[in-house]
């Protein structure tokens, strides 16, 4: 597991490129996935606002589009207030997140963090072996 420090740069390094003209609320994320690359992402608002996509899902979109990994091992947000990551970013997440016991650390402007386990924010996400394809779908060498 790489130091938290190391996500916490990246993520507010991807903060710092947030595109928020509409809420003026700055997010950053980043992720450390299981080939040890640290991915970040930031907010990216649109003027039809339901558009707007989130920072963790911004730092999933990147992890799978560059094949820095395919499972996550933790997860940093940073914003003002130390938030944890919204509903939908959950469910996002949930898809890589191999293990409930992955560690969401949420860091404020002022360097202070809440840690949760992911199985703590999204107990009962939704699953179902019924919508599971019986083969993996195929990717590109
Ligand atoms: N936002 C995130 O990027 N991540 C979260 O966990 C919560 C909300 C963004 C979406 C929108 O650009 C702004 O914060 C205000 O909701």
């Amino acid at each position: 597991m790489l130091p938290v420090e190391q996500l916490l740069q990246v993520a507010q390094e991807a903060r710092n490129h947030a595109y928020v003209p509409y809420s003026g609320y700055r997010v950053g994320a980043a992720i450390e996935t299981d080939k040890g690359e640290i991915v970040g992402g930031c907010n990216v608002e649109n003027l039809s606002y339901g558009a707007t996509i989130c920072a963790e899902r911004t730092a999933v979109t990147r992890m799978v589009a560059s094949g820095a990994g395919s499972s996550i091992r933790q997860i940093l947000v940073a914003s003002q207030d130390g938030v944890t990551p919204c509903g939908i970013c959950l469910q996002v997440l949930k898809e890589f997140v191999a293990d409930g016991d992955v560690q969401v650390h949420c860091f404020d402007e002022d360097g202070s963090a809440h840690r949760f386990r992911f199985r703590d924010l999204l107990p009962h996400g939704f699953e179902s072996v019924n919508v599971r394809r019986t083969e993996p779908p195929a990717t590109q060498v």
